[in-house]
Parts: C-alpha cells; sequence; structure tokens
C-alpha cells in the first residue's frame, strides 16, 4: 500500500473509533447527539449503551441504518439564532423575482372547480375529501382548515373526523376504514404528525391504495422512485415545488439542486420528482456535514428543514432559484395569534442573492392545497372511470 493510501486509510479507521459530530449537530435532538460521542462513555454507560445498541440491530437491519430521528432545532430556539454578520457573502444590488405561490393556486383551483362541475353534470357526483385530525395542534387545525375551505372553493364534498389527542391507534384506524368503504370519500387524509404514542406507519397503511390522495403509500411512494413506473398520488408538497418551479419557467435538466429535508412528505418525493425531471439532486439532512458548502453550489434550493432561517444568504450561489417549504411558527407580540409562520430560508437575505423565491406565506403553502384538491379530483375520475391516463399498481 503506498504511503498517501495507508494515510488515508489510518484516517479513515481513526475517523471510525471516534466519529466527529457533524456541524449541525446542534440541530439534532439530545438523544441523538450524545448517540455520536458513544465512544466516549464511561464504563456503566457503555454496557448501556451495548445493550441500547444490539436492540436497534434486532429491531432493523444494519444495511438499512441506525434508526435516529431526522429531527432538527425546534423552530423557536432557531429563531433566537443570531443573524450572521450583515454582509458575508451577500451582493446587496440584486433583486429576486418573488415566485407568487397565491395566484399559482387560484390559477390551479379555477381549473379544478371547472372540472368538478363536468363530473357533476356527467355522474352525478362530486368528489369528496376525507381528513382524520387527532389531537388540538394549533397548527395542524390550521392547515386542515385551510384543506377544508380550499375543498369548498372548488366544489369537493369535504368530511372532518376530530379525534382525541389520548384515543387509541385502533380508533383512528376505525375510522380510516370507515372512510376506505364509503363510495363518496375519493381521498383520505390523516393530517400528520399523529400523537407521539401511535404508530403513524400503521395508521397510513390503512389508508386504501386508491384513496391515498397524500401519496405516502409504500406503493406510491415506490412508483415514484422508479422512473419506469407510474405512482397513482404524488404527494402534495412535491408536486408544489416543481409546480413552482415549472410555472417560473425553470429549467431542470443537467441542473443541481439541493433538497434540505429527507421527509416523506417533502424532502424525498420531491428528490425522487426532481431526477424523473432529469435534475442532479443533492440531499441534505441534520447529519449532513458540510450543508452550506453543497447549497452554495447549487442551482436551485429547496427548504423542507422545518428550520426557522435555517439558509442564510451566504449559504446561496448568486442566481440560484430558491423554494421555501418551511412554515415555521415564530413569536411575534405585533401579531393578533402570539406568533408568525416564517421559512427556513432568510428571505431578507436570500432576495438580494437569488434570482426567483417563493415567499412564506403565500409561496408554496397554497400550491400544495391546491395539489390536495387536484388529487382528490384525480382520485374521482378513476372511481367514476373519467381518467384518460393509465397508472401502473
Ligand atoms: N402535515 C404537514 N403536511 C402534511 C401533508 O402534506 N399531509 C399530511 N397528511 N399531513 C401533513
Amino acid at each position: 500500500m503506498g504511503g498517501a493510501a495507508a494515510a488515508a486509510v489510518a484516517l479513515l479507521a481513526a475517523t471510525r473509533r471516534r466519529p466527529a459530530a457533524p456541524p449541525l449537530a446542534f440541530l439534532l435532538p439530545r438523544v441523538a447527539r450524545a448517540g455520536l460521542h458513544e465512544a466516549a462513555a464511561p464504563a456503566a454507560e457503555e454496557e448501556k449503551g451495548r445493550t441500547r445498541r444490539r436492540r436497534r440491530r434486532s429491531s432493523s437491519s444494519r444495511l438499512l441504518g441506525p434508526d435516529i430521528p431526522d429531527t432538527w432545532d425546534p423552530p423557536l430556539r432557531a429563531a433566537a439564532r443570531p443573524p450572521p454578520p450583515s454582509g458575508a457573502g451577500v451582493d446587496y444590488e440584486s433583486t429576486a423575482t418573488i415566485i407568487d405561490g397565491k395566484s399559482v393556486a387560484e390559477d390551479i383551483r379555477f381549473q379544478i372547480a371547472e372540472e368538478v362541475r363536468q363530473m357533476k353534470n356527467a355522474v352525478g357526483h362530486a368528489p369528496g375529501l376525507a381528513v382524520v385530525l387527532v389531537g388540538d395542534r394549533r397548527d395542524s387545525e390550521s392547515y386542515v382548515r385551510y384543506k377544508i375551505k380550499g375543498c369548498e372553493e372548488v366544489g369537493i364534498k369535504s368530511l372532518l373526523a376530530e379525534l382525541p389527542g389520548n384515543c387509541t391507534e385502533d380508533v383512528v384506524v376505525d375510522s380510516v376504514s370507515r372512510f376506505n368503504e364509503d363510495p363518496s370519500v375519493h381521498g383520505i387524509l390523516v393530517q400528520l404528525p399523529l400523537p407521539q404514542h401511535m404508530d403513524e406507519e400503521r395508521i397510513l397503511s390503512a389508508i386504501s391504495l386508491e384513496k391515498d390522495v397524500d401519496g405516502f403509500h409504500p406503493l406510491n411512494v415506490g412508483n415514484l422512485a422508479l422512473r419506469s413506473r407510474k405512482p397513482l398520488f404524488v404527494p402534495c408538497a412535491a408536486k408544489a415545488c416543481l409546480e413552482l418551479l415549472l410555472q417560473s419557467g425553470i429549467e431542470l435538466m443537467g441542473k443541481h439542486v439541493t433538497v434540505i429535508g429527507r421527509s416523506k412528505v417533502v424532502g424525498l418525493p420531491t428528490s425522487l420528482l426532481l431526477q424523473r425531471h432529469h435534475a442532479t439532486v443533492s440531499i441534505i439532512h441534520a447529519f449532513t456535514t458540510n450543508p452550506e458548502e453543497i447549497t452554495r453550489q447549487s442551482d436551485i434550493v429547496i427548504s423542507a428543514a422545518g428550520v426557522a432561517n435555517l439558509v442564510r444568504g451566504s449559504w446561496l450561489k448568486k442566481g440560484a432559484v430558491v423554494i421555501d417549504v418551511g412554515t415555521n411558527p415564530i413569536e411575534d407580540p405585533t401579531s393578533d395569534y402570539g406568533y408568525r409562520l416564517t421559512g427556513d430560508v432568510c428571505f431578507e437575505e436570500a432576495v438580494k442573492v437569488a434570482s426567483a423565491i417563493t415567499p412564506v406565506p403565500g409561496g408554496v403553502g397554497p400550491v400544495t392545497i391546491a395539489m390536495l384538491l387536484a388529487n382528490t379530483l384525480d382520485s374521482a375520475k378513476l372511481a367514476y372511470g373519467l381518467a384518460t391516463e393509465s397508472h401502473e399498481l
């Protein structure tokens, strides 16, 4: 082995013995941060650690990776992080086009309303969306309100099952099963996140594939990942990101797109959809060691980390296109509600570097709801034999 190669192997071995915490480690929950430094634990802790590791290994295949949550900083704490020195990496001369999600959503809703009218004339039925809301999280309640208002605006029938946060998983599954059997319901959405004591995968698997308008069913995700196949439904936020890029005339083929976050709701399906559009995709998550460096090389940055002001102006290449999927509540005593929503991207800085950017609110959010209505309409078309496109199951 040559000197350089031997040195590289020695370095690798040393790194494996004592993994360095990644720069974004401060964004991880305490339990995950502790996991990064298990090698330094004292003897008693070492034994506990071994038991934990054994349990982890027996519960999931090592090849599928350790089951550490990909949780970032809570939004309120992240918002309190001090801003960087003004001017760092920022060109104050340029101004970005603001991508208007509200008007894009309005156009989509207009088309959907017309198709719903035609469906009612043709088959005498409107599409139906059932929403299951568990618990009383204020953010979830307000997202659900917007979804139901969207249905009303386009003539889609909506049903809402509101369940207490301390109900059992079986109660939620029963509610989903009833909607599965109701022929007037074409789409079922279980609002996430669910209370911690519930097994999200079990509840989501109870939704029948034909009514999975969220696109979270493994077969829908799998078919999205395989370029030769077509999913029945694609997750709404991912569709919204692509719609905004395409409607803004932004070329995707061969472009370097960085997606921040890898959740099944946004990051993962967006990265898969972008690859189907022949973009070169980098995915950043809470364990990525050099997030700034990667985003700074990107033509397009799509952020769905759920961390207020994570992406600074200095993270962006001049002229980059920025799609901000974050909706993080931050304290604001001047607002009626005591808080306001802010994105993952520090808008005031990014707007001076980017060529185009979505605002929060008024960017991805309204288009995501429009996509939910579109998926529900598509599902009803399939149910009534009005669909023209074929899908592979
Ligand atoms: N919570 C936040 N976004 C979403 C979404 O797109 N679907 C569901 N079911 N829950 C969410």
